[in-house]
C-alpha cells in the first residue's frame, strides 16, 4: 500500500498533481454518443446543451472494424466542440483488448487538456486502477497536460463487485462507478438477458391463505440490482467518490427506466447513463430532487435553526439528524439552480448564481451538497 503522504504526488516527473477533492458538478445524466457515427456527432453541439455529461462512446455496441473510426471521431468532436458547462468524458476499450493503449494514448496527446474524466470498463481490482494512473500520469506528463484526468469504473464483473472498497480507493484519480447491469449480468451468470430494470420472475409472493389455499397469491417484483447499487453506493460515499446508475437497455420502457433511475437517486446515486435523447429527460427530471421536497426541507432547515435539538412541523419530529437529510436535499437543489434559471425558480431559490458552472474549486464528492447548502 502506498504511504498516505505520496498518496497525492504525481506518478510522473511534471505531471500535474492529483486532486484532494473530487469536484461535484451536475451529473445526472452521462449521455453516450458514438463517434464512429458522423450523424450522432453532428448532434454533439446541440446535446452539450442539453446534458450535464457527454460520453463519446469507444467500448461495447461499437463494432471491431469501427474501432478507430470512433477513437478519431472523438478528438475531432473534442476539439471542434464547445462544451460549455458540459462535461466530456470518453470511454475506452477494456484494459485487454488491442485498442485500450491507443486509445488512451491518442486521446491524451490530442484533447488530453479538454478531457474531464476517462471511463474503464469491466475494472476487477485496484490493479486495474494502478496501470491506468501510472499511464495517464506519464502521458499528462509528456503532453504537457495541466489538469488531472479523472478515472471512472464501470461496476461489471463479480469480482469488481467483490473488490469495490479497494477499487474506490485505488488512486486519487477516482471519480466514481457505474454500475454496468449488463456485463455484470453474464459475468455472474445470472439469467435474465435484459439491460438493467427488474424481471418479473424475481418475486416474492405471499402466503397461502389456509382457509383457502388455492386461493390466488399475490406478488411483488422484486429489484434484482439492489443489493449491489446499495453496496455500490456506500463503496464510493466511504471513498469521497460519486456512484451512477448504469444503462437502461428498454428504451421504449420510459416508465420502468424511471422507476430504476428513481430509486438510483433515491439509494444516493447522483445520476444514471442516458442511451437515447428520451432518457435525457428522465434523467434531469428524475435526478433533480422534487419542488415539494426541496420546499418542505427548507422548511425544515428554517425551523430548526443553529440545526441542533428538536421541533415538530406538521406533526413530524424533527432534529439534529433530519436537518442533516433536508440539507442534502436543498444543497442539490441549490447547486443545480445555478446553472437551470427555471429549477432556481421552482425551488424558491432568489439569489443570483455565484459559481460558474465549470469552477472545480465548488461542492467536491467528499462533501456532496450538504456543505454548499445554506437555507
Ligand atoms: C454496461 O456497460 C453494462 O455492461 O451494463
Ligand atoms: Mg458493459
Amino acid at each position: 500500500m502506498r504511504s498516505a503522504r505520496q498518496f497525492f504526488k504525481p506518478l510522473a516527473i511534471g505531471a500535474p498533481a492529483p486532486l484532494l477533492d473530487i469536484p461535484f458538478r451536475p451529473s445526472r445524466m452521462i449521455h453516450f454518443f458514438d463517434p464512429s457515427n458522423p450523424k450522432m456527432a453532428a448532434k454533439v453541439p446541440s446535446l452539450a446543451k442539453r446534458c450535464d455529461i457527454l460520453l463519446g462512446n469507444l467500448e461495447d455496441a461499437v463494432a471491431s472494424d469501427r474501432k478507430v473510426a470512433a477513437r478519431e471521431g472523438f478528438i475531432d468532436v473534442a476539439r471542434s466542440t464547445d462544451f460549455g458547462s458540459c462535461q466530456l468524458w470518453t470511454r475506452v476499450n477494456s484494459l485487454d483488448s488491442p485498442w485500450l493503449l491507443d486509445d488512451i494514448s491518442h486521446i491524451v496527446a490530442a484533447v488530453g487538456d479538454r478531457l474531464d474524466v476517462i471511463m474503464i470498463p469491466k475494472v476487477e481490482g485496484p490493479w486495474d486502477i494502478h496501470f491506468v494512473d501510472r499511464l495517464l500520469a506519464l502521458l499528462e506528463a509528456k503532453h504537457n497536460v495541466t489538469k488531472p484526468i479523472l478515472v471512472h469504473a464501470i461496476l461489471e464483473t463479480a469480482l469488481g463487485v467483490a473488490n469495490v472498497e479497494a477499487i474506490c480507493a485505488a488512486s486519487p484519480r477516482m471519480q466514481g462507478l457505474s454500475l454496468g447491469p449488463a456485463d455484470l449480468a453474464a459475468s455472474r451468470r445470472m439469467k435474465t438477458t435484459r439491460v438493467g430494470g427488474g424481471h418479473p420472475s424475481y418475486l416474492v409472493r405471499a402466503d397461502p391463505d389456509p382457509a383457502a389455499p388455492q386461493a390466488h397469491r399475490p406478488s411483488a417484483q422484486q429489484d434484482l440490482w439492489h443489493y449491489t447499487l446499495a453496496r455500490m453506493v456506500d463503496a464510493c460515499v466511504a471513498h469521497g467518490i460519486l456512484p451512477f446508475y448504469g444503462p437502461f437497455g428498454d428504451i421504449r420502457d420510459t416508465v420502468a427506466c424511471e422507476d430504476q433511475f428513481r430509486n438510483a437517486f433515491l439509494l444516493g446515486c447522483v445520476g444514471a447513463w442516458s442511451l437515447h435523447p428520451v432518457q435525457i429527460e428522465l434523467a434531469r427530471k428524475v435526478f433533480s430532487p422534487p419542488i415539494d421536497e426541496v420546499l418542505w426541507a427548507k422548511r425544515v432547515i428554517d425551523a430548526m435553526g443553529d440545526g441542533t435539538g428538536a421541533v415538530m412541523l406538521d406533526g413530524k419530529m424533527q432534529d439534529d439528524a433530519t436537518v442533516k437529510q433536508c440539507r442534502v436535499v436543498v444543497g442539490l437543489a441549490r447547486m443545480l439552480a445555478e446553472t437551470d434559471e427555471a429549477l432556481s425558480a421552482a425551488y424558491g431559490f432568489d439569489a443570483p448564481p455565484q459559481v460558474s458552472p465549470r469552477d472545480d474549486a465548488g461542492v467536491s464528492a467528499a462533501d456532496p451538497p450538504v456543505a454548499a447548502e445554506g437555507p
